[in-house]
């Protein structure tokens, strides 16, 4: 266990009407039209709330629970083979049988991933207002994107990973309203919502970056890989970006 295979996540828990709608609506044009069913390998979900005494604990149980979480575990894992990473040939996809998630008491962060487990944060659940099963289902959407994605076996810059987790929340359509708009950012690697963005722009001058991306992450990372995709350095794409949408 190294230490840059821990990814720290933190999304913005503020809850807000409307939220996921405009997101939605860019869904349907940026999907891949052809996204076929996923050989299913089989994966097992466990979920351990390890605080149940606590109020987060109690939170978790009353507004999420545990068979809930197993389904968004399941749909997202889904979702991520079938439309994220386009990896309907099993052979593409990382080999894991088993995801265990642990509700647990820590400040700072709302998830960890390391390996196949995931820690949720119960103090996070406990400041959840609005839709708490809704908030939730777009950190699983996060964290799961990190159990499954590519990092050049440790090599990729870990705010591209962070980059990519947010952009499977992105087309996930659970993105939260404070969501960073497109052009937004100072810098193509900041990370989170900012490069999810930029990578939604790559995909639009690539159909299925993201998904090619990812693969030729498998055991090495090079910032080439974004001109060998596109035809453009990573720089000059930003640029363009910028350019296009810039505030
Ligand atoms: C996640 O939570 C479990 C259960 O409390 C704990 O054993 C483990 O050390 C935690 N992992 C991290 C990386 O915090
Ligand atoms: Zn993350």
């Amino acid at each position: 266990m190294v230490l840059h295979s821990f990814f720290l996540c933190t999304l913005l828990t503020i809850s807000l009407s409307f939220h996921g709608i405009t997101a939605l609506r860019q869904l349907s044009d940026s999907l891949p039209k052809s996204a076929g069913p996923t050989k299913a390998r089989h994966v097992e979900y466990q979920v351990i709330n390890v605080v149940p005494t606590t109020p987060g604990g109690i939170s978790f149980d009353n507004k999420i629970g545990i068979p809930f979480t197993k389904e968004i575990m399941r749909t997202s894992n889904n979702f991520i083979w079938s439309v994220v990473f386009q990896q309907n040939d099993p052979s593409d996809q990382k080999p894991v049988d088993l995801i265990i998630l642990y509700i647990a008491e820590f400040e700072g962060p709302t998830g960890i991933q390391w390996g196949t487990n995931i820690n949720v944060s119960s103090l996070y659940v406990k400041g959840l207002e609005g839709d708490v099963k809704w908030q939730f289902t777009g950190l699983m959407y996060h964290e799961m994107t990190h159990v499954f994605q590519w990092d050049g076996e440790g090599t990729a810059p870990l705010m591209l990973i962070e980059g990519i987790a947010d952009y499977a929340l992105l087309i996930s359509s659970y993105a939260p309203s404070q969501f960073p708009k497109k052009g937004e950012g100072d810098k193509w690697d900041e990370g989170y919502g900012i490069t999810a963005r930029f990578l939604e722009y790559c995909d639009g001058i690539t159909p299925s970056f993201v998904a090619k991306l990812n693969k030729m992450m498998r055991v090495k990372y090079d910032v080439k890989y974004f001109e060998k995709l596109t035809g453009k350095p990573v720089d000059q794409l930003w640029k363009e970006y910028k350019a296009k949408y810039g505030h």
